[in-house]
């Protein structure tokens, strides 16, 4: 039974909403729905063939040598074939160290031919489900985890709240080198054949926390432009090594807000007291950093057009220290805080700023985020946001895991199949977050949907955090 989630029917959940007095747009004309989410829009030099967009979705579960293995190439043989036309692949390491866990992918010259052929396969199995692939648009997400990298956290500036015991703080020599080592990762990106790649900005990781460093001396911190070196000389190398034809894209954090801890009583979500004017992160009003204040936002995007970037997918939050932020939820992952905000309200705010941002930026295609825990409601909620001009494509992460053919569903019905949709009980994120594996690291999926495949690992990850409590 979810804790919040309790609608039975559209009417109801847009009376909850009104009583809030929250901003949840949607549209009950299934027709609408599918007349919308089926139509199809340009992003730069592609026409994508409906607004459907499955975001990046890790799942943990490479080789040790960064290639995809087995539960990977079955996470985009089932994207492939749901009928989304926009494909964002997971985050992909650029650099072994920046790796955030044992099994996360990693693009290097060894195996490149593993992401070409998990690519073709993507591409081939679209193909022959739905007639073409000339209209399916597919993004690889590269990253450096940062001070979320494993086994070292390797960070920007210290933050004292966040910071762990094995810290290092990464010198500008090694930024510049790792600038370098996008464009390569880039480079073999393209010759895998895909058709852009996202340069990730988000979610606490490397560059997130550049374009907040403003604690940071030299030239990779501080000002502004400081602040957005790493980024601009990222885009420009990545330019001048793979050329024109390479999409360009960004996942953003728009607002990342303050670090948030369990109160030990209530076991909810309390900020941590922190430095006002705060000043750190993106995003953030200095005065009240759990409010968002846009403004340098917008300069960044503005700054990213100019770039050359051509799709914005539009994020929040920290997952490791705000995750109520990012991925509104009726239950946390063992052992986290419970949600200290209505969830609504994190749906209302992911989608207040996505639209304030894609309005600012019209000729810019954005995704907005965070839209699963409406479960069978979010394609209402899409069809209403992208009829508004508030967003260009409805983006869902979470529902793709036990769903993944929500789109072909939506597409052919107008609405989805409410025993199917994720009730964002998030087992997925207690998988991501235990390392208690012979390989180092728990694949994620989702066991309560995808039970054949999930069931078995979860069972194992719950005994092994067993064993580990009790031996603690
Ligand atoms: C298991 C899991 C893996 C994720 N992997 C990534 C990732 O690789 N890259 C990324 O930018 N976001 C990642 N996210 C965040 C999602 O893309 C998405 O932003 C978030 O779940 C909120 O959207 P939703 O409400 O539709 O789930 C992940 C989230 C989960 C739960
Ligand atoms: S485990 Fe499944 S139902 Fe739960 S949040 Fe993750 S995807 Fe959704």
């Amino acid at each position: 039974m979810s804790a919040y989630f309790h609608y039975r029917s559209l009417e109801e959940l847009q009376s909850d909403a009104a009583q809030r007095g929250l901003r949840i747009p949607l549209e009950s004309d299934r027709a609408k729905v599918q007349a919308t989410l089926s139509s199809p829009v340009q992003v730069g030099g592609v026409r994508v063939g409906n607004r459907l967009a499955i975001h990046p979705m890790e799942g943990c579960d490479g080789e040790l040598g960064g290639s995809p293995g087995e539960l990977t190439k079955r996470r985009y043989r089932r994207f492939a074939t749901s009928g989304a036309k926009l494909i964002w692949f997971e985050a992909t390491a650029v650099v072994e160290e920046g790796r955030a866990n044992p099994r996360q992918l990693w693009l290097h010259d060894a195996n490149e031919r593993d992401f070409a052929k998990m690519l073709e396969t993507t591409r081939r199995l679209h193909r022959e489900t739905f007639g073409n692939a000339d209209d399916l648009l597919d993004v690889l997400q590269l990253t450096h985890s940062g001070r979320y990298s494993y086994p070292q956290s390797l960070v920007a500036y210290s933050n004292p709240p966040i910071d762990k015991p094995n810290m290092r703080v990464l010198a500008d020599d090694y930024l510049e080198r790792l600038e370098d080592a996008y464009a390569a990762a880039a480079v073999r990106a393209r010759r895998c054949g895909f058709r852009g790649i996202d340069l990730k900005i988000t979610h606490g990781y490397l560059g997130n926390e550049l374009l907040g460093a403003r604690t940071r001396p030299g030239k990779y911190g501080g000002t502004f432009e400081n602040r957005t070196r790493f980024a601009r000389n990222i885009l420009g190398k990545i330019r001048a090594a793979a050329g024109k034809d390479l999409m360009l894209a960004v996942r953003l954090a728009a607002h990342d807000g303050i670090p948030y801890k369990i109160d030990p009583q209530t076991k909810r979500g309390v900020p941590v007291k922190v430095d006002i004017p705060y000043p750190h992160g993106v995003g953030n009003s200095p005065q009240s950093p759990e409010e968002a204040d846009l403004t340098e936002t917008k300069a960044f995007i503005k700054l990213l057009r100019e770039c050359g970037v051509e799709l914005l997918n539009v994020s929040l939050g920290v997952p490791y220290y705000n995750p109520h932020v990012g991925r509104p939820f009726d239950k946390p992952d063992d052992g986290n805080y419970e949600t200290p905000e209505h969830p609504m309200i994190g749906v209302a705010r992911h989608f207040r700023i996505a639209a304030e941002l894609q309005h600012a930026f019209p000729e810019l295609p954005m995704i907005g985020s965070g839209y699963s825990w409406l479960q069978k409601y979010l394609v209402n909620a899409g069809a209403a946001n992208i009829a508004a001009g508030d967003t260009t494509f409805l983006g869902y992460g979470r529902a793709a895991l036990p769903y993944p053919d929500l789109a072909r569903d939506v597409l052919d019905r107008g609405e989805l199949d409410e025993r199917r949709v994720c009730k964002t009980l998030t087992f997925c994120t207690f998988l991501m977050r235990n390392r208690k594996h012979p390989l180092g690291q728990f694949p994620t999926g989702c066991p309560p949907f995808d039970k054949e495949v999930y069931g078995p690992i979860m069972r194992d990850a719950k005994h092994a955090a067993q064993l580990t409590s009790s031996k603690a």
